[in-house]
């Protein structure tokens, strides 16, 4: 099997993070041939145009450069009153630079979603969904994977609940099928 790299981001950046140990858990489930990596997005500055002129931060240059090399890209976004986290907002806007033409463009990409409340962040993934669109980013549209009331999912940082787990599988396997369609057609 050819190999797939996939970069994830958690729009969290907390310590314990329910949304990091959901990408950890679909790490875990991958297949030999599928390798994730985590996103640097914590040390991004504030998204600055006068910032992203010849020489960008290197910060900025690290993750371009590591959405580039990617195959694919798993996003895991709180809620943060009813939209996605600034951090995660700033990091796309930084990706996202030459308009349309960016590194985003044409990378396939899985999202889910994981918070305490009963709503499981769908909210959020909408909107993710509206931003990854100005970027022509080509989302995997199904399973739609919203992990509710996560701190009854995850035992002492791991997986635990089995119905989650088929169904952060199902969105693994829709995204490496997703990049192998994308990479035939290339
Ligand atoms: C500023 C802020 C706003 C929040 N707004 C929402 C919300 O709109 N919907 C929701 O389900 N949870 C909301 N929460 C709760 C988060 O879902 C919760 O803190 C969650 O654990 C964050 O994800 P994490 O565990 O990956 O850090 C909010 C939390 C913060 C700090």
């Amino acid at each position: 099997m050819k190999p797939i790299t996939i970069l994830a981001f958690s729009g969290s950046l907390r310590q314990g993070s329910w949304n990091r140990l959901a990408l950890e858990a679909m790490a875990a489930l991958a297949p030999s041939h599928v390798s994730f990596a985590f996103a640097d997005i914590g040390s991004l500055p504030h998204y600055d145009p006068a910032l992203d002129g010849e020489t960008p931060p290197e910060s900025v240059v690290r993750l371009r450069e590591a959405i580039a090399a990617a195959d694919g890209l798993a996003f895991a976004t709180p809620e943060y009153n009813y939209s996605i986290s600034g951090v995660l907002k700033n990091a796309i806007d930084w990706a996202s630079r030459p308009a349309y033409q960016s590194v985003l463009k044409g990378k396939p990409a899985a999202i889910l979603s994981a918070t305490p409340a009963l709503t499981g962040g769908v909210r959020a993934q909408q909107h993710l969904k509206t931003i990854l669109s100005a970027t022509l980013t080509p989302v995997v549209q199904f399973p739609e994977v919203a992990i509710g009331l996560a701190p009854e999912k995850f035992r002492e940082g791991a997986l635990v609940d089995a119905k989650t787990r088929e169904f952060l599988e199902g969105l693994l396997g829709a995204l490496t099928a997703s990049i192998s369609h994308n990479s035939a057609r290339n």
